[in-house]
């Protein structure tokens, strides 16, 4: 029998923590976003963030910014963001607008307020197995989804179609620090089913509808879909063919409610995580 593992539920359950959490702080956890020009999909992400950090009772802020912004007020933005005490997370959503290098930014969040863990320090403490500050939210999200189910990481086949800097690679150190066996392929990766034929658990992560068929699939795999493509229809569909691989796989994730959820409710845990080290630092 497949296993549908419920990102919804188990994220709820996890910003129930948080919010009850919060209630006994006597201080409000901040998280920032900056969102820069009007690409649709991330402004319902952005929505998506703001409604949980209310639920979770934190002070959330959201900076719009226009799509012909200046690498200055940005730089200017983010050092305010910096400085302000009463903020614990900031996230500059992704991508930017095509005149603005991801990197001139991503760097200039403190590290102990980059709730994404997008920064070379983070990102290098992950590579060393190091706690970073904070962990990017999508593949911790997949990581707790693995381990709420009991699903075994230690010694499995696992293979990532997609090499983002947001998913793929942090995610592959996360497996590999976990003990997993890591295979990375991408768009120019040769023999694809092939090597996705030998995955224990297999992570899509490319945003192209179809990309993982059925007979791409061992039996009684896990399969993620981390893909989110919004149809003319408004539907959301996944990087894999559900209908046809649910009864192959032993587990897998539904688009929606599957990988989506979580990436938000470890957004909110970052940013409790974040908070906790500022105050507790501070005692
Ligand atoms: N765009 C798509 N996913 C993400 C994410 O996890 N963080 C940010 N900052 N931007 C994104």
């Amino acid at each position: 029998m497949t296993t549908i593992l419920d990102g919804k539920t188990c994220a709820d359950k996890i910003l129930d923590n948080i919010k009850e959490q919060v209630s006994k702080l006597d201080t409000t956890p901040g998280l920032a976003v900056i969102l820069v020009g009007n690409n649709p999909a991330s402004s319902i992400y952005v929505k998506n963030k703001e409604k949980k950090a209310q639920y979770a009772g934190f002070n959330s802020i959201i900076h719009k910014l226009p799509k012909n912004t200046t690498k200055e007020s940005l730089l200017n933005l983010i050092e305010k963001l910096n400085k302000d005490c009463n903020i614990d997370g900031i996230l500059l959503q992704l991508p930017l607008p095509k005149h603005l290098n991801t990197y001139d930014f991503l760097d200039k969040i403190d590290p102990k307020k980059d709730v994404d863990g997008f920064h070379p320090i983070n990102a290098g403490k992950l590579l060393l197995n190091e706690k970073p500050y904070a962990i990017p939210c999508t593949p911790k999200g997949i990581i707790r989804l693995l381990k709420t189910h009991n699903i075994q990481i230690e010694g499995k086949n696992a293979v990532i179609i997609g090499r983002s800097n947001i998913v793929g690679k942090p995610l592959s150190m996360l497996l590999l620090n976990e003990n997993a066996t890591v295979t990375i392929a991408h768009s120019k990766t040769k023999n694809l089913p092939e090597i996705t034929k030998k995955a224990d658990i297999l992570i899509s992560a490319t945003g192209t509808e179809n990309m993982v068929t059925a007979e791409m699939v061992k039996k009684n795999a896990t399969i993620i879909d981390v893909g989110i493509i919004r149809k003319d229809d408004g539907k959301l569909r996944g990087d894999v063919d559900f209908d046809a691989i649910k009864d192959v796989a032993s587990n897998i994730t539904p688009v929606p409610g599957g990988i989506g959820p979580m990436t938000i409710a470890m957004l909110m845990e970052n940013t409790l995580e974040l908070h906790l080290l500022k105050t507790r630092t501070k005692e």
